[in-house]
């Protein structure tokens, strides 16, 4: 299986895993044949790609995402479902957010369960909606980062929550704000940097999560040189949750489109989190996620810098930016880590 960007599917291709629409509902089964009105279908749904199955990548053993597309929906639906529906009434929506918390630990207790987990971002965005999924993608690679950093299950429960609920707060905000297309006015930034501080609030008030839980939610706009919001809090001072949540919260945000720009490649975000290592973000988890969160999986179709377009088969524990590829058009395989004839020879992008 490989992954391939939507608008070079073809049609008589098959699909390599089950396709489901924002209710959860399944669209298209695997092994499914694609039709040019079912690609173009998909692509008007905001699909920005498919996994595919077919000749080339039969052989390649495709990393799946650690949370299956089915529980991401899952949780997207039950997370705005409360936030809608519960807003004006408290109790209820404590209420939800209990039942939110379950559905993080069971998915906890299924990571936990595994040897290895592994976070496809390619999947984890192949069909994304800012609103509806950023907080749920938030969780997820928060999760990862947890799970890599050997947390226990109690603190991946309270960044978990913590994560899933972490821009709650905004629901405080007008939408001429939080909708607007463009960049907002010092005022209105000043209007919108007070939504950690009303979700910790409101968190905070009558319900059963933990100091740890409502403070990291209060922390995500902090940053590691003090730079941060609402506290200008420094390094370590900062909830470890809440560095990794930043992180999180910056990485989808950026690869997410918006009304007024259009989401960056995953290797323009990555080269993002790495460049602000130690100013934003806390360098020790930004080398883990780039060492553990791999912008390009095995089985993502790339093109190199000389033009050639292959597949990662292999990841190299070193270098994320420089796996192992087979080259489609001769079917031969090339190590961008160690083959002295690929050392200047780069990844420019997915294809
Ligand atoms: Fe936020």
């Amino acid at each position: 299986m490989r992954y391939l960007t939507i608008d070079l599917v073809q049609e008589g291709m098959r699909v390599g895993k089950t396709i489901f629409n924002e209710q959860g509902v399944v669209l298209l089964n695997a092994n499914a044949v694609l039709t040019r009105a079912t690609i173009d279908r998909l692509e008007f749904l905001g699909y920005k790609g498919l996994i595919i199955e077919d000749e080339i990548s039969e052989d390649i053993e495709y990393n799946e995402n650690f949370v299956s597309n089915e529980v991401k929906f899952s949780l997207a639906r039950k997370l705005n479902n409360a936030i809608l529906v519960n807003t004006d009434n408290k109790e209820n929506l404590y209420k939800e957010i209990d039942n939110l918390k379950l559905l993080i630990s069971d998915l906890i207790n299924e990571m936990l369960s595994k040897r290895e987990i592994n976070l496809n971002l390619l999947e984890l965005k192949m069909f994304d909606n800012y609103t509806y999924f950023h907080s749920v993608n938030v969780a997820i690679i928060s999760l990862a980062i947890a799970y890599h950093l050997k947390m226990n299950k109690a603190d991946m429960l309270t960044i978990g929550t913590a994560a899933l609920l972490h821009d709650i707060g905004k629901i405080y905000i007008g939408t001429e704000i939080l909708n607007k297309p463009g960049s907002l006015t010092e005022e209105e930034f000043e209007i919108m940097k007070t939504h950690s501080k009303k979700g910790y609030d409101i968190l905070s008030n009558g319900n059963n999560l933990s100091v740890k839980t409502t403070v990291s939610v209060l922390s995500h706009h902090e940053h590691y040189d003090g730079s941060g919001y609402p506290n200008g809090l420094t390094g370590e001072n900062i909830i470890l949750s809440g560095r990794i949540i930043c992180i999180a919260d910056v990485y989808d945000a950026l690869t997410s489109d918006r009304p007024y720009r259009k989401g960056c490649s995953v290797l323009e975000a990555t080269e993002y989190i790495m460049a602000n290592s130690g100013s934003l973000f806390d360098p020790e988890l930004v080398a883990l996620f780039i060492s553990k969160v791999n912008p390009y999986p095995v089985g993502s179709s790339v093109r190199l810098s000389n033009g050639e377009i292959g597949i990662v088969v292999n990841n190299s524990e070193k270098l994320c930016l420089r796996p192992t590829i087979k080259i489609i058009e001769e079917n031969r395989i090339v190590d961008l880590f160690n083959d002295k004839d690929y050392l200047s020879i780069v990844i420019t992008g997915l294809v």
